[in-house]
């Protein structure tokens, strides 16, 4: 909030200015969370430049990338923009960021880029930036669990064909450390508004601090929802160390990792409420509040503006990521969220209708269709899911629009065989590689 009261009409409030601690102004409280863009994965394209020119005049506070991998050889999906060291990366990031403010209207949004390192879960075979035996780096030796049974024994093999290798050596983990740094100072020198470092969804823990204007984020688990992993109370404790250090401005909170992808999981069609706010608004009472302590920003199935309203009345959250809704509707606030003309039984967003995603996740053991896929593995599920998003940014990318009725069956011919694999043919590959694409 910049000062006073908040207001009691929803659209006045969403629409209400933030200020962070750093004294940068979100402009309102929406944040287009990070997407995997779904476009072939390096340094950004043509596409990526369409994609974010779109959601850059949507009437988005905030607008963040898809996790860009700060070690191109440990990205988490053959479609992760990463840094290389090559004297190309500053200049087609500042090409995307230009793209991205090219026709934002005034107030300008906050342009964030998520840096990653996808740690254990980086595969060599679905990633294809390295070698199938060159392990993913992580603090333990081990492959990410994906379930019970042959088939998820089978599909953690295929993955991940070795176990990561433990970092355990004091150098190495500065050399990683360091890769979040160069590559946040090259987001800066890019134009970029700040980056926030991708510590949730059981990707490598790391830091990047710096005393600027340029804003820091960071996004945390409330929990891993699995046995073993962090717990909310571990959570809650890691936030309340992170935010004495007064360093990060907006603080994002998220839950889940490839075991069980609870950040992605959609609440039934009909539940009116966001994945993870039970947790923050337990904990933001023992917060300093904005602008004195980090905006907390809250993501996960906040696509309906009665429910974002009454989450930042309640003060479940300052800011709120979507993710979904802005693949679909990349104009979702101009169009959705803050539109007057808009009554609020209709101001929301259905995430949840995927022609045939039930059908697809069941025979693929990713449940759908309950009861006839009893070993549910977790990731298949949010997987299928997932690609579809990725298809709708995709077309988004080519200059189409985002086609709400697409069927998954015929989505993953036309997108992975042939706009990612076919389409241009060699001439195709190699403009791809050059980020012409
Ligand atoms: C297609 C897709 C790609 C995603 N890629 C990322 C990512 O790169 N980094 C990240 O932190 N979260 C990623 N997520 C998770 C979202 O940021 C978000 O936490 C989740 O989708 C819940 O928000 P929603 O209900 O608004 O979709 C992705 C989600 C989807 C659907």
């Amino acid at each position: 909030m910049v000062g006073g009261e908040l207001p009691d009409d929803d659209i006045a409030l969403i629409a209400t200015p933030l200020q962070l601690p750093n004294g940068v102004v979100i402009p309102n409280r929406l944040v287009k969370a990070s997407m995997e863009e779904g476009i072939t994965g390096g340094l950004p394209g043509k596409r990526h430049r369409r994609l974010y020119r779109r959601w850059g005049k949507g009437g988005w506070g905030g607008v963040m990338t898809g996790n860009v991998a700060v070690d191109s050889s440990q990205p988490a999906t053959p479609h992760d923009l990463r840094v290389y060291d090559s004297p190309h990366t500053t200049p087609l990031y500042c090409e995307l960021h230009d793209a991205l403010l090219a026709d934002a209207p005034e107030p300008r949004p906050l342009t964030l880029v998520q840096l990653s390192h996808a740690g254990m879960q980086s595969s060599a075979t679905f990633g294809l930036a390295r070698a199938p035996w060159v392990p993913a780096l992580a603090p333990v030796s081990d492959r990410p669990s994906l379930g019970r049974g042959p088939f998820a024994w089978f599909l953690e093999r295929a993955f991940w064909p070795t176990k990561s290798r433990a970092v355990v050596d004091r150098a190495e983990w500065l050399d990683i450390a360091g890769k979040f740094v160069d590559a946040a100072q090259t987001m800066e020198e890019a134009g970029w508004g700040g980056v926030q470092v991708h510590s949730a969804h059981g990707y490598l823990l790391a830091e990047y601090l710096s005393p600027l204007q340029f804003v820091k984020s960071v996004k945390i688990n409330c929990s891993d929802f699995v046995q073993g992993g962090l717990d909310e109370e571990q959570a809650a404790e890691v936030i309340r160390e992170v935010v004495s250090w007064k360093l990060v401005d907006i603080l994002e909170v998220s839950g889940g990792t490839y075991s069980n992808p609870a950040f992605t999981d959609p609440p039934p069609a009909n539940a009116r409420e966001s994945l993870f706010s039970y947790f923050t608004q337990a904990l933001i009472p023992t917060l300093p509040p904005v602008p004195h302590g980090p905006a907390i920003m809250l993501t996960g199935g906040l696509h309906d503006r009665a429910l974002i309203a009454s989450c930042i009345r309640s003060r479940a959250c300052d800011l709120v990521g979507i993710a979904r809704a802005a693949a679909l509707v990349p104009d979702l606030p101009h169009r959705v969220l803050l539109n007057q003309d808009l009554d609020a039984s209709k101001a929301r967003v259905n995430v949840a209708a995927i022609p045939h995603g039930d059908l697809v996740k069941c025979v693929l053991g990713g449940g759908g269709m309950s009861g006839l896929s009893p070993g549910r593995i977790k990731l298949v599920g949010a997987s299928v899911s997932t690609f579809w998003f990725e298809w709708q940014m995709a077309a988004i990318g080519r200059g189409e629009d985002p086609d709400p009725a697409l069927d998954w069956i015929s989505g993953i011919f036309h997108n992975w065989l042939w706009y990612d694999l076919c389409s241009g043919g060699p001439v195709g590959w190699y403009k791809r590689w050059m980020g012409e694409w």
